[in-house]
């Protein structure tokens, strides 16, 4: 069940059986040559809206720009600075927890995210700490690679060229939703450096076309397929267990 696509009748029945929401979330960046801008955003939602057609769990809207400033030196990259995000996550809660939802669990699609979306988390507790007053409201982080078999997938299947950014597994769940864009263009080199990086113009220097350590070449239409139907099926079994807790 999506919000984007429900009345606001339906989503008052749902909140009579269930008080939890997922709300994919990722980030509008370069991903290599050949990977997809909107891949962080498209992996989690992909996964969130195949759980929401299975089961009965409401998914919101992407929250598809996070933060990618060490990426604004690749056309097209978009970003908040973390602050921006730490506001724009808050009021998103605030505002479905209005509504009574009580369990948000967020589906994140990427690292570069982690860090703010705590930091916004402790903003919305920070609100019931400092009035003295108490709320039932929960939420939760959960990086979609992190769901039930997906790294041991990832490990096996790719070995040394998973790497960390424009990895096969993340460009494989996108060829899943968008077949059309498989790409098999062979990348030089094969396998992409490892390293660390400050601002966009130190990261545009270091990985000159993007990726960080892996090799996306290897990304297949049916790897994403079983990506997206191992997470998928994690994601069930976590958010029925997050939303009855
Ligand atoms: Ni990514």
């Amino acid at each position: 069940m999506q919000l984007q696509t429900s009345t606001w009748v339906e989503t008052e029945e749902y909140l009579k059986r269930n008080n939890g929401i997922v709300v994919p979330i990722g980030s509008t960046e370069q991903h290599g040559p050949t990977g997809l801008i909107g891949t962080d955003a498209i992996c989690p939602e992909v996964i969130a809206k195949a759980a929401g057609d299975e089961a009965d769990i409401l998914v919101a809207p992407t929250f598809s720009v996070g933060c990618a400033q060490h990426h604004m030196a690749f056309k097209g990259s978009m970003t908040l600075r973390p602050s921006t995000m730490i506001a724009t996550i808050v009021d998103w809660v605030t505002s479905l927890r209005r509504h009574g939802f009580t369990r948000i669990y967020f589906l994140n699609g990427h690292g570069g995210n982690i860090a703010t979306i705590e930091a916004a988390f402790s903003e919305i507790y920070a609100d019931a700490s400092l009035s003295g007053g108490e709320d039932p409201l929960v939420c939760k982080l959960r990086n979609w690679w992190e769901l039930g078999e997906v790294m041991a997938f990832c490990k096996k299947t790719y070995g040394a060229a998973h790497g960390s950014h424009a990895t096969p597994s993340e460009v494989a769940v996108t060829y899943f939703a968008y077949p059309e864009k498989l790409s098999n263009q062979e990348l030089s080199p094969k396998i992409a450096p490892n390293g660390r990086f400050t601002d966009a113009a130190d990261y545009r220097r270091n990985f000159p076309d993007g990726r960080i350590g892996s090799n996306p070449s290897l990304a297949t239409v049916a790897d994403g397929e079983t990506l997206v139907r191992m997470a998928k099926k994690a994601l069930i079994k976590e958010f029925e267990g997050f939303a009855a807790s």
